[in-house]
């Protein structure tokens, strides 16, 4: 099969490095791929969100089928326009993808359907917003409902704060089209925790679960990023959290999401918030998390390849697959300034070391190659994923591999993974 991988960071480096494990080898390509991936797959100059680029040659090459890494070119509706050429694609069609696309829409779902979720009001109008989040008198979340490359949910600890975010959004355009509407969501407490289901129209199956942490620093201090870092499983996640996250959260989405004529095929990634009354939903994503699949891949123990097409074809209920037993931890290396404003074109080194050490990968996700050197070429450099059989080794290669790569003014999380230790 000719599989064409959609994306260009470290999500779609653990995609195609785990793809190239499948038996027969299949024939990667990947759009635009990175320094990284290409070791395995033959790279491919489209922008990911050119997705009439994108058809051309897929068409041209007679691909079989797609993976979509990201958000944008699914939520520009690829899946649909690569269907209709005949290409099989893991991801969901224009509609589903909204799921992502549009938080207002999410939001009137888990409504509808009767999934947990934080209470919230969906508004257009800026006076009607402002009046609502005075009348919560408490702290909030205000959200750009549209994509915003992950920065679209803002913390209000109070009205006039909401105000000023609310102005931001929807006067000032600070996110263009994608805060014209809002959600404005009561705040809730308790831990994170990110489920996959991978989803074929009809059902769907679970991979491991697993932990982000999303701001820059230790402790959970400083701004939110796209991820520092991740593990997988989530201790958090017991056998009871999981059963009631079926039951009560994917379910019930799925089921309404097809009622809603927009059956879910391809990721569906559930943010989830433990909370004093069980398991609420933040968000949904349409997609693999990043850094999350670097760290749930490794211990996916099956053929990458036959489950994703399965997905794509509607039948994942015939394919089996496990989980490796054990932990895998990737930690985010990034670029000093991140998630504000940071060099390109740093020299990196060290990549050999960690090649030659056994139960580590250094997805890259920021990079370039210039001649034989790889430089950076973005905020989240790489993702250094370590597994083993326990927590412990698993951590101890992730940041023994970490060690190894220097660039300037590279900076990582030193407190990866421990809000599993206290719950192991
Ligand atoms: P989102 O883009 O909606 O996933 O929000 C980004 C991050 O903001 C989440 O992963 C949470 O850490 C935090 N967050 C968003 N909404 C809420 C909420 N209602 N209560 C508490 N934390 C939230
Ligand atoms: N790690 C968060 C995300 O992929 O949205």
């Amino acid at each position: 099969m000719k599989i064409l991988v959609v994306g260009s960071g470290g999500r779609e480096h653990a995609l195609v490095w785990k793809l190239a494990q499948s038996k027969p080898a299949h024939e990667l390509y990947a759009a635009p791929g990175n320094p990284g991936i290409s070791e395995h797959a033959e790279c491919i100059d489209i922008k990911a969100d050119d997705v009439t680029g994108m058809a051309k040659f897929a068409m041209a090459e007679s691909i079989n089928m797609a993976v979509v890494g990201p958000e944008i070119p699914l939520c520009l509706g690829i899946t649909d326009i690569l269907e209709e050429a005949g290409i099989d694609v893991f991801g969901p069609s224009y509609k589903a993808a909204q799921i992502e696309g549009s938080k207002a829409f999410s939001k009137q779902i888990m409504r509808k359907y009767g999934v947990p979720t934080a209470e919230f009001e969906n508004f257009t109008n800026f006076e009607n917003a402002v009046a609502y989040a005075r009348s919560l008198g408490t702290d909030m979340w205000i959200k750009a409902s549209g994509l915003a490359a992950g920065k679209g949910a803002i913390y209000a600890p109070n009205p006039d704060e909401a105000q000023k975010i609310l102005k931001s959004l929807m006067i000032d355009s600070q996110f263009g089209e994608s805060g014209h509407e809002v959600v404005i969501e009561e705040h809730m407490r308790g831990e994170e925790a990110s489920i996959f289901a991978l989803c074929d129209g009809k059902t769907y199956k679970l991979l491991v679960s697993s932990q982000d942490h999303k701001r820059a620093y230790d402790c959970d201090k400083g701004p939110n990023t796209g991820g520092m870092g991740a593990y997988a499983p989530a201790p958090v996640i017991t056998k009871n959290i999981l059963d009631k996250v079926e039951n009560a959260i994917l379910q019930p989405t799925l089921e309404g999401m097809a009622s809603e004529g927009a059956a879910y095929k391809g990721l569906l990634y559930a943010g989830i918030m433990i909370t004093n009354n069980g398991p609420k939903v933040v968000e949904y994503n349409c997609r693999f998390g990043d850094p999350e699949t670097q760290a749930v891949l490794p211990l996916l123990d099956g053929d990458l390849a036959e489950i994703l097409t399965a997905c794509a074809r509607g039948d994942i209920s015939r394919i089996d697959f496990d989980v490796t037993e054990g932990y895998a931890m990737c930690v985010v290396i990034a670029s000093g300034g991140y998630p504000g404003s940071y060099k390109k074109g740093l020299p990196v080194s060290g990549l050999e070391d960690v090649a030659a050490m056994k139960n580590v990968k250094a997805f890259h996700a920021g990079t370039i190659s210039d001649g034989d050197v790889i430089k950076t070429s973005g905020g989240r450099v790489f993702g250094v994923t370590g597994w083993g059989s326990d927590f412990t080794t698993a951590m101890t290669r992730a940041y023994a591999a970490v060690e190894k790569i220097t660039f300037k003014d590279a900076f990582n999380r030193n407190d990866i993974g421990s809000k599993a230790l206290k719950h192991l």
